[in-house]
């Protein structure tokens, strides 16, 4: 290879950053690089490929002056990429799908068990002194056994939650890709076959407890659940959202947790991240993570040796091993 093959935008836990450096050079940025930073970095000739971080934008006009091999993202998503830019422009991107999988649904269903017995408040009840003895109606929350969780999408982490939600006695209904619709087959569903029921997104939202989106940002479901969504849902519904923030309005959102449209919501991702729409912090109705969904120490080091693999796969010219657009290179 030749000199600086890898722009990492933030250093990767380990094994990560061994891998690459065994491979080829390194530069590492200083700290979070700008759009501009980051743009003049990929025009410049100097990287073969970027290692990124989800918080890194590619955009169509960054990736048409980008003088890079391919980028390799930390993370399952995407939706920081162009990937139609990129493939434009020969630039292959690869990800790290799977082995966060079933720490995203754990979290999925912490943040439902969460939300439901009021984890947080109860928690801050008993470390502020106010906790006088067991009392009949303290901190009285929902059900979960028993109760019904709709999925929004059922790829890989939908799929991992399903599993757990069954496990707790929950009546599990899916939308694979909402708002639209897409039979899923007997075949398809495998495991669930029998288990889980595929319902249209405006019956799935009307009939869930608890809503959980496990879908991409994409144009399509940016604001799929928007204020017409809360409205549809029941006033004792808890929305839960592991994905990406803008998939919900999150003003919207406050306004119905506010006024009674639905009952709660538990976030681990928001729509201006790592900011929070107004009112949101305040409302003790939720619960509210910093995007930790994959975030165990196993999790996040095959993360990054996925991340660094794909990374010298494409430095090398070869196919990266989790390619999202293998396409791009035969262009
Ligand atoms: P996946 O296996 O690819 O599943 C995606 C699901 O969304 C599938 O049901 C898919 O339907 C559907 N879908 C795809 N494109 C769509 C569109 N344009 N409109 C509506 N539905 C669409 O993905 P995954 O591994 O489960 O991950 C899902 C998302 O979770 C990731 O994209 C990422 O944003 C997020 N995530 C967050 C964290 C976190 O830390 N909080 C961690 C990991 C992942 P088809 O089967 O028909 O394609
Ligand atoms: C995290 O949000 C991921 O997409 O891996």
């Amino acid at each position: 290879m030749t000199a600086a093959d890898f722009l990492v935008t933030t250093p990767l836990p380990d094994p990560g950053m061994r891998l690459l450096e065994a491979a080829g050079s390194v530069t590492v940025a200083a700290s979070r690089m700008t759009r501009a930073e980051l743009a003049d970095a990929c025009e410049s000739g100097d990287y073969r490929v970027v290692v990124a971080q989800l918080q890194d934008e590619f955009d169509a006009a960054l990736l048409d002056r980008a003088k890079i091999a391919g980028i390799s993202n930390f993370a399952v998503g995407y939706n920081n990429i162009d990937i139609a830019a990129a493939t434009a422009n020969s630039i292959i991107v690869g990800n790290t799908p799977g082995v966060l999988t079933d720490a995203t649904a754990d979290l999925a269903l912490l943040l439902i068990l969460a939300v439901a017995r009021r984890c947080v408040e109860a928690d801050t009840f008993v470390r502020s002194g106010k906790f006088s003895g067991w009392e009949p109606e303290l901190l009285l929350g929902h059900d979960v056994s028993g109760r019904t969780l709709g999925l929004a999408g059922f790829g890989r982490i939908a799929r991992a939650t399903a599993r757990r939600a069954l496990a707790f006695g929950m009546t599990v209904n899916f939308s694979p890709r909402p708002p639209g619709e897409r039979v899923v087959s007997t075949e398809e569903l495998g495991e669930f076959a029998g288990r889980v029921h595929q319902l249209a997104w405006p019956e799935l939202v009307a009939t869930s407890d608890y809503l959980s989106v496990h879908v991409p940002l994409t144009d399509e479901t940016r604001h799929l659940v928007d204020e017409s969504v809360f409205r549809s849902m029941k006033s004792s519904a808890i929305l839960i959202n592991t994905a990406r923030g803008p998939i919900v309005d999150e003003t919207a959102l406050v306004a119905a947790l506010r006024d009674g449209t639905i009952a709660g919501a538990g976030l681990d991702v928001y729509e201006d991240e790592p900011r929070l729409a107004a009112g949101l912090a305040a409302l003790p109705n939720t619960v509210l993570l910093p995007h930790i969904g994959s975030a165990t120490v196993p999790v996040r080091a095959e993360m990054a040796r996925r991340c660094a693999e794909n990374a010298v796969a494409i430095a090398r010219g070869e196919l990266p091993p989790y390619p999202v657009n293998p396409e791009a290179r035969a262009r």
